[in-house]
């Protein structure tokens, strides 16, 4: 095989079909296109390829994407909402690295009232078994009798963090939507589709994530 044309024996050696100009056997390997995907997820879909017990899977919504993409971060079976997808794997891991703090918003459904306390300690940061979260964006949306909805922003992403941040107040999350990732927003979107991000989208994406 040859990268950029020179000689490479290795097999495990990576190469980026976007960049690397990659010959086999003389014959260039065909490159990919980049592309950038916003899928709406409902709830009922698993971010992963594919799963042993046989549920529907985020890419079952993606059947005539033209080539694979990844994705960027995952949401919980139960979550809905912006997921992004691409095959430039450099972006995808700069918009999951902590230090780029991209910012993603959640419209949050608990199962109490909480106290204005309550989200003072979200704004803080709170203690979870894997470290204190950073400062989060709250944003109290409306209370019912006993339930409050919140808009909250959080610039990590561990596993089922807002869930766990919920569940530290001795609440839990009843629903969770993902409304916004760093520029991206659902608006005009229907659950279930998916579009191509404008070049204006994916501008901002860069510049966000630029060092
Ligand atoms: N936080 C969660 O708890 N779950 C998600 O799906 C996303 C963020």
């Amino acid at each position: 095989m040859k990268v950029n044309g020179r000689i490479v024996e290795n097999p495990e050696h990576w190469v980026d079909l976007i960049k690397d100009r990659v010959e086999l056997d003389d014959r260039l390997v065909k490159t990919v296109k980049r592309l950038y995907v916003l899928l709406y997820k409902p709830t009922g879909y698993i971010t992963s390829k594919g799963d042993p017990e046989g549920r529907p899977t985020v890419y079952d919504l993606l059947k005539d994407v033209p080539s694979f993409v990844g994705t960027v971060g995952r949401l919980d079976e139960d979550t809905s909402g912006l997921l992004l997808l691409t095959n430039d794997t450099m972006l995808a891991e700069r918009m999951t690295n902590p230090t780029f703090h991209v910012a993603k918003t959640y419209l949050v459904k608990c199962a109490t009232r909480l106290s204005d306390e309550s989200l003072q300690k979200l704004r803080q940061g709170i203690e979870l078994k894997d470290g204190m979260t950073r400062p989060a964006r709250v944003k109290r949306v409306r209370d019912a009798e006993s339930k409050t909805f919140l808009e909250l922003t959080i610039t990590e992403g561990r596993n089922r963090q807002v869930r766990r941040m919920i569940e530290a107040l001795d609440s839990k999350v009843l629903k969770l939507v993902r409304i916004q990732l760093g520029p991206l927003t659902l608006d005009g979107m229907k659950s279930g589709t998916w579009r191509i991000l404008t070049e204006g989208e994916l501008k901002e994406l860069k510049a966000l994530t630029r060092q």
